[in-house]
């Protein structure tokens, strides 16, 4: 399998319970690698950007609003097949249907709080890694 990068976002309601640790300590002890981090706080129009596909959705205005609550985490994940095994141990965008054992399942909230963020295929992780990122901020 190949080393993939994939972009993971702790969101607000993960920074505003003081769990972001917690999360990672799940994502290390999935053999993910924290190559880059920071925290952020979005302003609207760079929420707005990022989540720019969601545009037309109904929920598009609430997620930029919850999105800029509160400081996020933005990092980039490295690991074998990174981005489909980060969506695995993430678990279902809804909670409700999340596995046990999955992040969502242990941490969120709801569909909207739903701690994580993770890249949806590998186009999209290069596109949302350099969103965040240049290449001087990522160290392997
Ligand atoms: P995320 O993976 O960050 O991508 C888009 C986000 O929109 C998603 O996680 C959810 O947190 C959020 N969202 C809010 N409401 C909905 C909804 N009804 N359906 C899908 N996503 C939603």
């Amino acid at each position: 399998m190949a080393l993939e990068r994939t972009l993971s976002i702790l969101k607000p309601d993960a920074t505003q319970r003081n769990i972001t640790g917690q999360i990672n300590a799940v994502l290390e002890n999935a053999g993910f690698k924290i190559v880059a981090q920071k925290r952020l706080q979005l302003s609207a129009a760079q929420a707005g950007a990022f989540y720019a596909v969601h545009k037309e959705r109904p929920f598009y205005g609430e997620l930029v609003a919850f999105m800029t609550s509160g400081p996020v985490v933005v990092q980039v994940l490295e690991r074998d097949n990174a981005v489909a095994a980060y969506r695995d141990v993430m678990g279902a965008t809804n909670p409700a249907n999340a596995a046990e054992g999955t992040i969502r399942k242990m941490f969120a909230e709801s569909i909207e709080r739903n701690s994580v963020h993770g890249s949806d295929s590998l186009e999209n992780a290069a596109n949302e890694i350099a969103f965040f990122f240049s290449g001087l901020e990522i160290v392997a």
